[in-house]
């Protein structure tokens, strides 16, 4: 297993769109063992291939208090969404520091291929319906914060990118 880079906002590759994940295998499996060590390392609730640069549709998710309770999702769709929406605040593991409102459909069912290669059918609601929304929207190349205001938007942009200014230049060389 490895721990994978996390792409930060505004890189553009947060924007591509992901592609069905053909077969089911060691590789996939392989993929999926890391991105799961990635979020539990970075402390996230949820992480998609987008956001490891891999553009594929997995997500890996866990919304437990204990972090024991993964959850793995290969080329998810969701079937239904509750009428009823939620407003909370939400946080990416991409936009690091920010937390803002979004409104989602308050429950949600989702099918997907399990590790195994077998379709499951999955109703959620409460935390787990909200992420299961924000990661699929990454596998679509959307980032949580285009849900914003313009202003409030680029706000974000500008001092993430002044953020990364710093760290390159932390991490730049002494001469
Ligand atoms: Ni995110």
């Amino acid at each position: 297993m490895a721990q994978l880079s996390i792409l930060r906002y505004p890189d553009p590759r947060l924007h591509k769109v992901a592609q069905p994940v053909g077969r089911v295998d060691a590789r996939a499996r392989a993929l999926v063992a890391d991105m799961l060590e990635t979020m539990y390392a970075a402390r996230g609730i949820g992480l998609a291939a987008t956001q490891v640069d891999v553009h594929e549709r997995v997500v890996v998710i866990d919304v437990s208090e204990e972090r024991n309770q993964p959850l793995v999702l290969i080329n998810p769709e969701i079937t239904w969404a509750s009428p009823e929406r939620v407003r909370g605040d939400e946080g990416c593991l991409s936009v690091p520091d920010i937390y803002d409102g979004v409104e989602r459909a308050a429950r949600v069912k989702v099918t997907a291929l399990d590790l195994d290669g077998q379709s499951r059918t999955l109703e959620a609601d409460g935390l787990l319906a909200v992420c299961i929304q924000h990661e699929l929207d990454h596998l679509q190349g959307k980032v949580f914060v285009e849900y914003l205001s313009p202003l409030k938007r680029s706000r974000i942009k500008a001092k993430l990118q002044k953020q990364e200014r710093e760290r390159l230049k932390q991490s730049a060389p002494a001469l």
